[in-house]
C-alpha cells in the first residue's frame, strides 16, 4: 500500500466533498468459495476500499463518520487457530495505523453502528454492492431488499469517488507505469515465442506466468486467440495455424492492484500477408490518430467517431466499404467491423469504477448513444488532466454479424458484402495502449509494445533468448 498520509488525505477530501453529513460505509470484500467454502478464488479486495483504506485482506469494513471526521476500521484479530493455519498477521491496531485510522472495532460491532445511524435518521452513504456476500449482509443490516441496494446507493458518494479516482496522482501513475512495464514483458514474450503448432494456451500461460512472477496477477481474463473477432474470447484451445492472426489482449495488475490493459495483434507466421498488413495498418492509423487527438477538453465520444472515420476511409481504400464516410459513421455502418467503444477509464479496475455505474464514470451529463456499436462506448465525456484510459480500436470480421446484416439488406450503400467472403476466416485485429491526459495534451504510459508492421516482423523473426 501507499503511505498512510495518502489514505488520510483521500478520506479527508471525501469528507469535504460530502459536506460532513452522515456516515460512509466502505465494505471490504470477503473470501469467495470456488467449489466448497475452504477452496477460494484468489482474494481481490474491493477497489473503493483499496483506494480509501488501502488494506488488502478479507473481512474488513470501515465507517467514516462525516460529522466527526473519524474513521473506524472493523475487523477481528486472528485467533491462535487462524495463526496456525494462516501464519502470524498484523493486529487490527497495526493495520489501522498503516492506513492512518484512529479507531478499530470488532467486525460484529458494525451492525449496531449502522442500526444506530439509521435509527437516528443519519444518511448512510454506500456504493452499489456487487458481491453476494456483501449484498446479503448489507441487506440485513440496512433493512433494504437485495435488489433495491443498487438504487439505494448514495449518488453523492458515487460522484465524489468518481471525481477523486478519475484523476490519477503521480504515485498512482507511477504504479500504472509499473503495471505496463510488466505488461510489456508479457506481450514481448508472447510475440517472441508464438509459432505454428503451439496452442493458444501455451501463449496465455507465458503471459500470465510473467504477471505472477513479477508480484502481480493478470488484471482481467486474458484474451489470446486466433479468433480475435470474438471480442472477449475466453478460450485458448486452438493450435496456432500458419496464415492466421493472433489477438492478445492482456495485462498485469500490480501488487498494489493498478492495472495495465494492452492489446497487440500479429501473424502466426513471421510476416504479415498483404491482406493482414492492409487491415492492420488501418487499425494502427485509427489508433495513432485517436491518441494524437486526445487532450484536455476533448470529448472522447468525438475521438471514437474520429477512429470510426479512419476505419471507414481505410476500408473504402481496399474496397470493403464505399459511399460517403461521414454518412456511414453517422448511420453506424462502421460498427459491422468496429462494434465496440474506443476505450475506457483504467486504474484500480481495468474498467475503472465500473461498479459505480458507467453513466457517472464515462458520461457525466452526456447521453449514451442508442446506436449499435457507439452505444457500447464506456467513456464519452470530455477528457481532463489526470484521466487514464485505453485507446483500442479494432477491425473484426464476425461471420454471424456479416450474414445477419447482409440478409437484412442493411447498409448496402456502404458495405461491399460480396468482397467479405474472402475474410470469413480472418479473425480480428485490435491495437490498444493506455493514455494519460496531461495539462497540455497526453502521454502514452509505459514502455510502448512495438506496434508497426516493421517492428512486429522484426520481433517475429528474431530468436527468443
Ligand atoms: N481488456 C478487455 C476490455 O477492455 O474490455
Ligand atoms: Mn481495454
Amino acid at each position: 500500500m501507499f503511505q498512510a498520509a495518502t489514505y488520510q488525505s483521500r478520506r479527508s477530501r471525501l469528507t469535504q466533498q460530502l459536506q460532513g453529513r452522515g456516515i460512509v460505509l466502505l465494505m471490504g470484500n470477503e473470501e469467495s468459495p470456488i467449489n466448497y467454502a475452504g477452496n477460494v478464488y484468489r482474494f481481490r479486495q474491493d477497489s473503493n476500499f483499496l483506494y480509501f483504506i488501502g488494506l488488502d485482506q478479507a473481512h474488513l469494513a470501515a465507517v467514516i463518520d462525516l460529522d466527526e471526521g473519524v474513521t473506524t476500521l472493523f475487523g477481528n484479530d486472528l485467533s491462535i487457530e487462524d495463526v496456525v493455519w494462516e501464519g502470524p498477521q498484523p493486529t487490527m491496531l497495526q493495520l489501522a495505523a498503516r492506513s492512518g485510522i484512529e479507531k478499530t472495532a470488532p467486525y460484529a460491532a458494525l451492525e449496531e453502528v449502522l442500526v444506530k445511524a439509521k435509527t437516528a435518521g443519519r444518511a448512510i452513504h454506500f456504493t452499489p454492492p456487487y458481491r453476494a456476500e456483501n449484498k446479503i449482509r448489507m441487506s440485513q443490516w440496512l433493512g433494504i431488499a437485495i435488489d433495491e441496494l443498487k438504487s439505494a446507493a448514495s449518488e453523492a458518494l458515487i460522484k465524489a469517488i468518481v471525481e477523486q479516482r478519475a484523476h490519477k496522482t503521480e504515485e498512482e501513475v507511477a504504479e500504472m507505469e509499473l503495471a505496463l512495464d510488466i505488461t510489456f514483458d508479457m506481450h514481448m514474450s508472447v510475440m517472441l515465442q508464438a509459432e505454428p503448432g503451439l496452442m493458444e494456451s501455451d501463449l496465455a500461460g507465458i503471459a500470465e506466468a510473467i504477471a505472477i512472477s513479477r508480484g502481480g496477477r493478470p488484471a482481467y481474463g486474458t484474451i489470446l486467440s486466433m479468433n480475435g473477432q470474438t471480442l472477449h474470447n475466453p478460450y485458448y484451445t486452438n493450435v496456432l495455424e500458419s496464415g492466421r492472426m493472433i489477438l492478445g489482449d492482456f495485462g498485469a495488475e500490480t501488487g498494489r492492484h493498478y492495472a495495465g490493459d494492452i492489446t497487440r495483434s500479429f501473424p502466426v507466421d513471421k510476416t504479415f500477408t498483404p491482406r493482414q498488413r492492409d487491415i492492420y495498418n488501418i487499425v494502427l492509423e485509427a489508433e495513432m490518430k485517436a491518441i494524437e487527438a486526445c487532450g484536455p477538453g476533448i470529448r472522447y465520444a468525438d475521438v471514437h467517431l474520429l477512429a470510426a472515420r479512419v476505419i471507414v476511409e481505410g476500408m473504402k481504400a481496399i474496397g470493403l466499404m464505399k459511399g460517403n464516410t461521414d454518412d456511414a459513421v453517422a448511420q453506424g455502418a462502421h460498427a459491422l467491423f468496429f462494434p465496440h467503444g474506443l476505450g475506457h477509464m483504467i486504474g484500480l479496475d481495468v474498467h475503472d469504477m465500473e461498479d459505480l455505474g458507467e453513466q457517472y464514470v464515462g458520461y457525466g451529463d452526456m447521453q449514451r448513444s442508442t446506436q449499435f456499436g457507439t452505444k457500447y462506448l464506456r467513456l464519452a465525456r470530455a477528457l481532463e488532466p489526470g484521466f487514464v484510459f485505453t485507446v483500442e480500436p479494432g477491425i473484426y470480421f464476425i461471420p454471424e454479424l456479416i450474414d445477419l446484416w447482409r440478409s437484412e439488406g442493411k447498409f448496402t450503400d456502404f458495405v461491399n458484402y460480396d468482397k467479405l467472403d474472402d475474410y470469413r476466416q480472418f479473425g480480428g485485429i485490435r491495437i490498444e495502449d493506455n493514455v494519460l491526459i496531461t495539462d497540455s495534451g497526453h502521454r502514452v504510459l509505459g514502455p510502448v509494445v512495438p506496434k508497426t508492421v516493421e517492428e512486429i516482423e522484426e520481433i517475429r523473426s528474431s530468436e527468443p533468448e
